[in-house]
């Protein structure tokens, strides 16, 4: 299971986890993406709004199977191989301060699944509850940043709450390293902010980074796999995320 955070809105965890389950999806894998975010655009973004009865949060509250099966619906981008745990603004409640029986409801509840050959957690993004409980259900976790000042401060803060878990309530848990998306090609504060991100992480920054592409938004907006959107740039983009994937998969394989 690979969770993808940073603790800072806006900088592409959402579209990371799209862009890999669309990889994931086209290389005939299972995939499971859970939605943790109370925002909900990974679930509206994979065409699965109102297809289930029940939610994420339900599964927090009760991680019984039979909740998180009414919890589960089909993608609509290919509904044999991908599933969505349907986010909602509702798991909100879920992210305060966590007791520690709470912090496993997630895990308990992903550990009665063995359908899929990948399970993807989109976090919030912030180091609440929500996020805690994510990543505490995961063997490796991606942190997301853009070239940006606060972005870099954030992934650092990221590996931290990572680190700070792993010494805690989930041991199973390594960062995987870092996705720098939005990399816009003729930027100097940006060429300095990836250097400064090059010098901080060092191996830790995954290759290819992601660059910034009105194609993204576009197979979003029509609630569309980037593997299936036409044109030059979405061909760009989804071989930058089948690189991720394959060496997310090497990676989990390890352990
Ligand atoms: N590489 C990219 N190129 C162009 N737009 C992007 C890229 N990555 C993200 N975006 C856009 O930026 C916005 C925020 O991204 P999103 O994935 O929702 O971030 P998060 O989940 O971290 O809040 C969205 O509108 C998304 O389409
Ligand atoms: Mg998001």
């Amino acid at each position: 299971m690979l969770g993808v955070c940073s603790l800072k809105g806006g900088v592409g965890k959402t579209s990371v986890t799209l862009g890999l389950a669309s990889a994931a999806m086209t290389a005939g894998m299972r995939t499971l993406v859970v939605d943790l975010d109370p925002q909900a655009d990974t679930t509206l973004a994979l065409g699965a709004t109102g297809a289930a009865a029940q939610d994420v949060a339900a599964v927090l509250d009760n991680p019984a199977r039979y909740v998180v099966d009414s919890a589960i619906a089909a993608s609509s981008w290919d509904p044999d191989l991908l599933e969505v745990l349907m986010g909602s603004a509702d798991s909100v409640r879920h992210d305060g301060p966590t007791y520690e029986h709470r912090l496993h409801n997630l895990s308990t509840a992903l550990s009665t699944l063995d359908e899929y050959d990948l399970v993807l957690v989109d976090c919030p993004p912030s180091l609440g509850g929500l996020t805690r409980q994510g990543l505490t259900a995961c063997s490796r976790a991606l942190v997301v940043t853009e070239p940006g000042l606060f972005s870099v401060t954030a992934a650092a803060r990221a590996f931290q709450a990572i680190d700070t878990l792993r010494r805690g309530p989930a041991p199973a848990l390594q960062p995987l390293g870092v996705v720098v998306n939005r990399v816009r090609a003729r930027s100097s504060e940006q060429t300095y902010r990836q250097q400064e991100l090059e010098g901080m992480f060092g191996p830790l920054i995954l290759s290819p980074v992601i660059p910034e592409r009105a194609a993204m938004q576009q197979a979003q907006g029509a609630g569309r796999a980037i593997h299936d959107w036409p044109g030059a740039s979405a061909t760009e983009l989804a071989e930058g995320f089948d690189a991720l994937l394959a060496r997310a998969v090497r990676a989990m394989s390890e352990t």
